[in-house]
């Protein structure tokens, strides 16, 4: 099956324009949902069936759903932005669609053909469309998702599965606005080792990351650093976005281990990065390169970035046995002006060269 024609069934009570446009005023993240939500079914032997748009509501899931118990469940995160023109369109929403099929195949998992997947997030948009913010780097953050609905407790891969769509809208992920976040480096903790789940994104891998997002709690850092599991040497990504280092005029993002998520705004900076002129590379980056880059000066910006942060400078890094501010602690220029050449390029106040919005 290619498409999946999606019944629309809009809600008969959608929020008062009123109190959407409070939301929309101050939404903060994954606080707010929209009115809408689409809902595709599939069963083993019959495919991918009943798509439907349906008002955003609670899902009856029985006690022994296989999902509660085993965790077959995977996710994505894509942005939808106004653009000048009042139009609305959504930020490389095919390689979400792919990234959605390649944790499917590693979570054992029925994969959802692209063109369903992008159906599905237009029709979403599409009738939940004033809920996208204005203007600015506000957006609508959506969240597709799978999980088994089988009902069961033998431990292998369902037959049954429920594919979800629900939209967000979105300001700021750290409250704080373009701060410089603090870092503990996890040593104590791993996310993925070799030939696990950690480049599929799928629940499991942020369950196991909490513990050591505590830990950074508790030791005054925002978020969590992962090191590659094998040494506790090599620099993989953070909780929920990957990793840049600033060298001048050259840019070194961790190279794709296999137990890191290949972020697709990661991808996106590698090009955009080249564009603007400066040397990128993807490579290996050990705790030890970060603390004498940072001490010797030749390390000038590290930075973060994913959908739902956008980028996000580091300004200081601890770990057990040591602490370091990066270059003076405040944003970096590279960094900035990487992050407002990427948000110029969603709200449509930059060409599109590379054909990454998709219009609606
Ligand atoms: N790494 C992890 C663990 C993430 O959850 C995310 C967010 O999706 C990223 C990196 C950044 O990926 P992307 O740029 O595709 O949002
Ligand atoms: C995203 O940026 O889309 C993420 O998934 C990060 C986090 C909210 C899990």
């Amino acid at each position: 099956m290619t498409t999946t024609p999606i019944a629309l069934k809009p809600s008969s009570h959608p929020l008062a324009d009123a109190e959407r446009e409070q939301i929309l005023a101050n939404p903060g993240f994954g606080r707010h949902f929209t009115d809408h939500m689409v809902t595709i079914r599939w069963t083993k032997g019959l495919g991918w069936h009943d798509a439907e748009l349906v008002p955003y509501a609670p899902l009856s899931i029985d006690p022994a759903n296989m999902t509660l118990h085993y965790a077959q469940t995977i996710f994505e995160g894509l942005k939808a932005y106004r653009q000048p023109d009042g139009g609305v369109a959504t930020f490389r929403p095919e390689e979400n669609a792919k990234r959605f099929q390649a944790s499917a195949r590693r979570m054992g998992m029925p994969e959802l053909p692209v063109e369903t997947f992008l159906a599905a997030c237009d029709a979403l948009v599409t009738q939940d469309r004033a809920w996208v913010p204005g203007s600015g780097e506000a957006s609508l953050y959506l969240r597709p998702f799978m999980f088994a609905t089988e009902v069961g407790l033998g431990v292998r891969p369902a037959n049954e599965f429920l594919f979800v769509i629900i939209a967000s809208p979105a300001g700021a992920y750290f409250p704080g606005g373009v701060q410089p976040v603090s870092v503990w480096l996890s040593e104590e903790y791993v996310r993925a080792a070799p030939g696990g789940t950690g480049a599929a994104k799928t629940g499991g891998n942020y369950a196991a990351s909490l513990v050591a997002q505590a830990q950074a709690a508790e030791q005054g850092c925002d978020q969590v650093v992962w090191l590659d599991a094998v040494e506790r040497r090599w620099i993989e990504e953070m909780g929920g976005m990957n990793l840049y280092f600033v060298f001048g005029n050259r840019i070194v993002t961790p190279e794709l281990s296999g137990s890191l998520l290949p972020g697709i705004t990661r991808a996106s900076l590698l090009q955009l990065a080249a564009d603007l002129g400066y040397e990128v590379a993807e490579g290996r980056i050990s705790v030890e390169d970060w603390k004498n880059g940072n001490a010797d000066g030749s390390l000038t910006e590290v930075f973060a970035c994913g959908t739902a942060a956008v980028i996000t400078p580091v300004g200081s890094v601890k770990s057990a046995r040591a602490e370091w501010t990066v270059g003076d602690g405040r944003p970096g220029e590279v960094t900035m002006k990487l992050r407002q050449a990427l948000l110029d390029v969603q709200t449509g106040a930059a060409p599109d060269t590379h054909g990454w919005m998709h219009r609606l």
